[in-house]
């Protein structure tokens, strides 16, 4: 398996010229069909050789029947009439910005190309860029695929090969770095240690190498596995089907990919209900699978999290099916077992989120074991030390196979009560105020079944291993409190926590703020999160269609000023509402307890393009598609500049590259501009928002905005400045002035 480049520890960038540094393509092609009519080759035969190679070379190849002189003639030819033309020779995209973070960083770089040295240096020119050094044909006996250039260019910068990063776009360039014993960084498609989609996005990855630890600040984004994309058609998404949709989410600037439990399942709970650890489910591709999308992502410098599920097992699990044999079974205390009540019941209140007891009896031991889901998912105990050390085990092997990290679900779940009391119920006009459960559920108090004091204990014994790997905790904590969340991510429990406020909410502007700014206030450490697997779309609690749309963005926008991390659920950025799901089509378990309850509308498939399928399976989706139109697909909003995906898009680049003057502090502030709108500072990076439907009263930017959710004109490079009034909805990032350090 490639390993992941050691982006930290680089001495040095190489970069080659056309096509990787300098977009020179038209004028290329277009002095090579010249060329070709000349001399009576097919225009088509000399394009698809000529990129990457030195002129001289493709001629020798394309007329095998001329000497020596003729060949350096018609070379010269080509040459001149390369240099003739540099009307369109521009720097490719993320040039600029590429070479601005290598300066920043204090990385020394060269260009390395297999041009003529004139004409490098007049393409160079015509695109604004002056290399320290620049290796070109002239200077070296061969050109690519020789590593001579390379290894040259890294002797000449005092750098160990090792530690120099080759950036490249053609297949020659790659293997000379990679004979150079060199790191390759691959533009177009191709697969390098690195497989990049502009060169913005290795600039990106070297100021993210830079930041430690690596989740601060990250974008974060969930596949919910069944649905993203199935390889196989039969319906199911799998994880070489993920693999298929990687270059999706590192052009959308997604640092992190949480994947929803893949392991052995007779998903009962669709993968949360797990009879084997440290397998895959064969429905998923089986191990290497992951083996290979772990590589896939990591070439595209994203990291990967799984799902830990230890709350619960499957009752396949051999450990309950152990468990359940004998009371004398070693196995027998890894669960929770009691005797009847007196009236043969239940032996106290406790509820499953899915409706009924969270009991069930079991005959064979004449005992009830304890399950806060559903009777298929019977729940650990974790006052049990042996279980403690196996999940340590389980944890080991996943880090140590490739995996970056968990999220932990259930998370405030693990320990109960000793004594298994009786949960109180609540006053009459009060309920929990999560959705995801049954009204019965919200009903009670939960004092005594979840959100135990002694689970931070679980969780620091789990911190100490995740760190001797360089891995990441993000915990599913459903409590809304900002203040009693923040205590899960103290000092040395997990590196983050999902707050949910965001997620329990449909669209109250004046709460959504109270609460926001609170949590902003609490943990610089929290994962922000508007939706997930479990809740209706963020889309459609704030209101559904266009206006429901426009108020996921702007909370967007005010997330991406805050520390901490900010999670996408797969989806979101196409502004999905609910997708329908006809009465009798789903399949979720809570369904059946209370079908208003139904998850199965967040999780219809992923739309990546119009027709049958929407091109995340040939077979016939598991959930029904959900009614998606052609806007709603990944195709569709692609290609339309002002769509939802292209905003947010946008909204994440003008981020990662404000990210380094933001990040260098956690501190945040409520700023108060007046005329009702919301906004955030944090060091020279502001978040303003109008959350109401009307639009603000003027405002006095007091930083040049850098990003418009609705102007796509505002960027970085043409910033705004001065009064202006925001329509509803309508959000800003401002940038600077940078605070002095
Ligand atoms: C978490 C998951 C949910 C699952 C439950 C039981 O809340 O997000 O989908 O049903 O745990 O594992």
């Amino acid at each position: 398996m490639r390993r992941r480049p050691d982006l930290g520890g680089l001495e040095a960038v190489l970069l080659d010229m056309d096509g990787t540094l300098v977009d020179s393509d038209a004028s290329v092609e277009r002095a090579w069909s010249t060329w070709a009519g000349e001399y009576g080759v097919p225009v088509d035969t000399v394009l698809a050789v000529a990129h990457g190679s030195p002129a001289g070379r493709t001629v020798a190849h394309l007329l095998p029947r001329l000497g020596p002189e003729e060949v350096a003639i018609a070379a010269r030819r080509q040459l001149a009439l390369q240099y003739d033309d540099l009307s369109d020779v521009a720097a490719a995209p993320g040039a600029h910005e590429l070479l601005a973070t290598l300066d920043r960083c204090g990385l020394p770089w060269a260009v390395v190309t297999s041009a003529d040295g004139r004409l490098a240096k007049a393409r160079l020119a015509a695109a604004g860029i002056d290399p320290p050094l620049l290796l070109t044909i002239d200077d070296v006996r061969h050109g690519k695929p020789d590593p001579e250039g390379y290894l040259r260019a890294a002797g000449l910068l005092r750098a160990d090969p090792a530690a120099c990063l080759v950036v490249e776009d053609s297949e020659p360039g790659l293997a000379a770095g990679t004979a150079a014993g060199m790191p390759t960084a691959a533009l177009r498609g191709l697969d390098g240690d690195l497989r990049l989609f502009d060169l913005g996005h290795l600039a990106h990855l070297l100021r993210r190498a830079r930041t430690s630890p690596w989740w601060r600040d990250a974008v974060g984004y969930q596949v919910y596995l069944p649905s993203f994309g199935d390889s196989t058609g039969d319906g199911w998404g799998d994880l070489a089907g993920a693999g298929e949709h990687l270059d999706h989410l590192a052009r959308l600037g997604v640092d992190v990919v949480w994947l929803t439990p893949f392991f052995r399942s007779p998903m009962r709970d669709h993968g949360y209900d797990i009879a084997d650890h440290r397998v895959v489910d064969p429905s998923f591709g089986g191990d290497a699978a992951l083996d290979e999308l772990l590589a896939r992502a990591h070439r595209r410098g994203m990291r990967v999290i799984g799902d830990l599920v230890v709350n619960h097992t499957s009752d396949a699990h051999p450990w309950f099916t152990a468990a359940s044999s004998s009371r004398a079974d070693p196995y027998r205390d890894y669960y929770i077992w009691r005797d009847p009540a007196p009236d043969g019941g239940p032996p106290n209140n406790w509820l499953s989120h899915f409706g009924g007891p969270a009991w069930t009896f079991s005959e064979a031991t004449g005992q009830y074991y304890l399950h806060l889901f559903s009777p298929e998912q019977p729940d650990l105990n974790w006052r049990n030390p042996a279980l403690a050390a196996q999940v340590d085990k389980v944890i080991e092997h996943w880090l140590a196979r490739g995996l970056d990290g968990f999220r932990i679900d259930t998370a405030a779940y693990l320990v109960k009560d000793a004594d298994l009391r009786d949960n109180p119920l609540l006053p009459a006009d009060l309920l929990v105020p999560v959705g995801g459960v049954t009204m019965e559920w919200r009903r009670q108090d939960h004092r005594h079944d979840i959100h135990q004091p002694d689970v931070h204990a679980v969780h620091e014994r789990w911190r100490r291993v995740a760190d001797r790997h360089d891995a990441f905790l993000v915990g599913e904590v459903y409590e809304l409190d900002p203040g009693t969340l923040a205590r899960f991510v103290d000092g040395e429990r997990l590196h983050s926590s999902f707050w949910f406020g965001l997620v329990e909410s449909g669209w109250d502007p004046e709460r959504i703020d109270t609460m926001l700014a609170a949590a902003a206030a609490a943990s610089p450490r929290l994962s922000w999160v508007q939706g997930n697997h479990d809740r209706p779309r963020a889309a459609t609690r704030y209101g559904g269609g266009q206006v429901g749309r426009r108020r996921s963005l702007a909370l967007h926008v005010l997330m991406a000023s805050l520390p901490g991390t900010m999670w996408i659920y797969q989806g979101e950025e196409l502004g999905l509402g609910d997708g329908h799901v006809p009465r009798g089509h789903g399949a979720d378990p809570l369904a059946t307890a209370e079908p208003g309850q139904s998850r199965d509308a967040a999780r219809t498939p992923m739309p990546w393009r119009p027709g049958p399928g929407l091109g995340f399976t040939t077979g016939r989706p598991w959930l029904p598609e959900g009614g998606r139109t052609d806007a709603d697909t990944v195709a569709a909003q692609e290609a339309d500049p002002a769509s939802h995906l292209t905003t947010l898009r946008r909204l994440l680049t003008t981020r990662r590259r404000l990210a380094g003057p933001a990040a260098a502090t956690d501190e945040i502030a409520r700023a108060d501009l007046g005329a009702g709108v919301t906004a955030y500072r944090r060091g020279g990076l502001w978040a303003v928002a109008n959350l109401r439907d009307a639009t603000s009263a003027e405002v006095e930017l007091p930083a040049p905005a850098v990003f418009d959710s609705d102007d796509p004109a505002v960027t970085p490079e043409r910033p705004r400045t001065g009064r202006v009034r925001l329509a509803p909805q309508q959000a800003l990032l401002l940038a600077g002035p940078w605070p002095a350090s």
